[in-house]
């Protein structure tokens, strides 16, 4: 059911490298999403909505020398792509330095940061240079005063700033996200592909999904695709559906002109059947599903005594169990309401998406 592999040949013998793994419903391993710190500088409504947090002991976090470990253990496994998120990546010291580092690990052929884009003007050329290839912003309004309520900061100026600075500075591959939320900012769809456009950045709009600190989630606050496509094709004309090749959460539209939007349908269309991506908690518990309730405590696995070959082969194993398919799941349910209560999530920070990584 897991494959062929015995248990014992990943890793096993000396200079032997394991193969890449796939779970028991046949996707692969290609991704990894790192959430490097449950802190944020921001509050977003639907995810931190408590202005009071009480975050995870300091040396709960993995350190560089752990994450890069963790990374050459799981690049043979399949994993080619990293994104570092959080909480608000930038809140850890040195990052440009670890971007370098897991860059650097055999198999890796990108690494890519999802930042709320507030201290970015002072870190993106260091970030670029350290050969950051993907840069994604969160830009749910262009409004200041809707910021503000949104996110209980007064930054939006900071946050354009530091999207400005990015663009500056050249990434490869460049996109905001925009988490659609009925009768708060779905009248500036246009706005933030116009403000997207203007600097060569791929805009992509979110459904609004009922993931950790999403709370207050209630069915009519999504806004589903075709009407977010609606939207846009009232003022761009058609948009055609671009093929995705990479089992990408986000669809790409083109439209008429040859510019490229995407929507990401997590809500209304799951794309659980292709999804390729683990994610590691900051405190280091490997996720294999968004929706997941608990995960692999590879923070004490990698402060244990585990040789690398075990560890590895530990790794491989949790991946082959897959079966996960969360959002799937989610949308059969009859009565969908918040994923987690609040006072669950008080008990249980491992639910928050701002420590599991958004
Ligand atoms: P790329 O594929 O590299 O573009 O990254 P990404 O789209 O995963 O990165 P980003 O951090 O921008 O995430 C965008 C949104 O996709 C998130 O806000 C989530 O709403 C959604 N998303 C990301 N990962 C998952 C996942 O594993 N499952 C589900 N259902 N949604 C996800
Ligand atoms: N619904 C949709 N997107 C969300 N994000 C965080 N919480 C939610 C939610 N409840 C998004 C952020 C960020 C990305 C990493 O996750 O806006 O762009
Ligand atoms: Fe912070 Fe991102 Fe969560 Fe907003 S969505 S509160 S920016 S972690």
């Amino acid at each position: 059911m897991f494959g062929s592999r015995s248990t014992r040949d990943v890793g096993a013998g000396p200079g032997e490298a394991p193969a890449p793994v796939t779970d028991a419903l046949g996707r692969p391993l290609r991704k990894l999403r790192i959430s490097l710190t449950d802190r944020c500088n921001l509050r977003c409504a639907y995810c931190m909505p408590r202005e009071e947090y009480t975050w995870l002991p300091r040396e709960h976090l993995l350190s560089f020398d752990e994450l890069g470990r963790l990374v050459r253990l799981l690049a043979p496994l399949g994993v080619a792509h990293l994104r570092l998120t959080g909480g608000e990546p930038l809140l850890r010291p040195s990052l440009a330095d670890l971007v370098a580092r897991l860059g650097a690990v055999g198999g890796i052929r990108s690494v890519s940061l999802t930042t709320n884009g507030l201290l970015l003007a002072d870190s993106a050329a260091a970030l670029r240079r350290a050969g950051l290839a993907g840069l994604t912003i969160s830009l749910d309004t262009l409004r200041r005063e809707r910021f503000t309520t949104l996110t209980r900061r007064d930054e939006l100026p900071a946050v354009l700033a530091g999207l400005d600075a990015a663009v500056e500075a050249g990434f490869e591959r460049m996109k905001t996200n925009t988490v659609v939320m009925r009768g708060f900012n779905d009248d500036e769809l246009v706005d933030i592909v116009e403000a997207a456009r203007a600097r060569d950045v791929q805009p992509r709009f979110i459904e609004y999904m009922d993931v950790g600190g999403a709370t207050d989630w209630r069915p009519e606050h999504v806004v589903p695709r075709p009407e977010i496509l609606a939207r846009l094709e009232a003022r761009y004309g058609p948009a055609q559906q671009l093929e995705n090749r990479d089992g990408a959460p986000a669809d790409r539209f083109a439209f008429s002109d040859g510019f490229v939007v995407g929507v990401i349908s997590s809500t209304s269309l799951p794309f659980c059947r292709k999804c390729d991506r683990a994610r590691l908690t900051s405190d280091g518990h490997l996720l294999k599903c968004l929706y997941a309730h608990e995960g692999l405590d590879v923070r004490s696995l990698l402060r244990g005594t585990a040789t690398d070959a075990e560890l590895a082969e530990r790794l491989a194993e949790e991946w082959r169990a897959r079966e996960d398919r969360g959002a799937e799941l989610r949308l059969a349910e009859p009565m969908r309401g918040p994923f987690v209560a609040a006072d669950a999530l008080l008990r249980n920070p491992h639910l928050e998406m701002h420590n599991r990584g958004g």
